[in-house]
């Protein structure tokens, strides 16, 4: 197999396996902070004037940005498909929109949309999930060929912690600490959505000062402390991930959390 599919492969797999422990602390987080709530209704905003009604929500997690996007398109009957590769997540996404019409869970790899999908979509979006496809560039090709004309992709991307200076945080207050959470830089990125056929790209930054306890809740997330204590147990992780917290609002403040989103319209 060829190096870059094998490690493709391999963080795929770990991906999986990370969220799939990470269902409960994920929507704890949620309900305290409503951040990937607010990031979909902005990545909503950001597409107006479009009201799509056929949905793609890729790496849809437990279902919150498939709510909020049905929530949001409630009143035109939207048909929303939610895809996710980990089995986990979708269980809660089902119990969170089993019972809404319209909406349609389906367990798979972002990386193969065409293979699951024949409609035409008006919207797609990757919700905090573009990061962690090692494949991104695969994944938006097949998006883009099932956007219909005048369609849109959305997409929010962690870029992460922040002084308010603009320097990076966490390198900041640990010079020596590892953090990196996904696998793809934003510049890949904006070049991918850039040679897209017909596309025309808008990129928005979107950063807000964050609490301690956010912190401490958002690190606390499985899929999270990995990129901080990849080889350490998960258990054994939460007495660093509060120190670690401690000394960063110590050492940066206020600390800021950044996403960049990026809108990219097909003509
Ligand atoms: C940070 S969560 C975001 C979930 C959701 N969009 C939300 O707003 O709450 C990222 C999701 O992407 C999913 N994911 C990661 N790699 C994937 C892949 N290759 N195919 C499908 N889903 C993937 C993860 O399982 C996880 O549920």
């Amino acid at each position: 197999m060829h190096v870059a599919r094998e490690f493709g492969q391999r963080f795929k797999t770990a991906v999986e396996k990370n969220f799939d422990q990470s269902a409960d602390t994920y929507d704890r987080f949620e309900e305290r902070h409503h951040l990937f709530e607010t990031l979909t209704r902005r990545q909503l905003e950001l597409i107006e004037p479009s009201r799509p009604e056929r949905i793609l929500d890729v790496g849809c997690g437990t279902g919150i940005s498939t709510l909020a996007l049905q929530q949001a398109m409630a009143g035109s009957s939207p048909n929303i498909y939610a895809i996710d590769i980990s089995e986990r997540m979708l269980l809660r996404a089902r119990e969170r929109c089993g019972s809404l019409p319209g909406v349609y869970f389906i367990r798979g790899d972002a990386e193969k949309l065409s293979g699951y999908f024949n409609e035409a979509f008006d919207a797609i979006f990757y919700t905090a999930s573009i990061f962690l496809l090692p494949g991104f560039a695969e994944s938006l090709r097949q998006a883009s060929h099932l956007l219909l004309p005048g369609g849109v992709l959305s997409i929010s991307y962690y870029a992460g912690l922040f002084d308010e200076k603009g320097d990076d945080a966490i390198r900041k207050a640990f010079p020596d600490q590892k953090y990196q959470y996904g696998t793809v830089p934003i510049v890949e990125l904006v070049s991918c959505l850039e040679s897209l056929p017909a596309t025309r790209t808008t990129r928005v930054d979107f950063r807000f000062e964050v609490s301690r306890d956010f912190l401490f809740d958002f690190l606390s997330i499985p899929a999270q402390s990995s990129g901080l204590f990849p080889k350490i147990p998960y258990l054994e992780r939460i007495p660093r991930i509060r120190d670690f917290c401690d000394l960063l609002a110590k050492r940066v403040d206020p600390v800021f959390m950044g996403w960049e989103f990026l809108i990219a319209r097909k003509r």
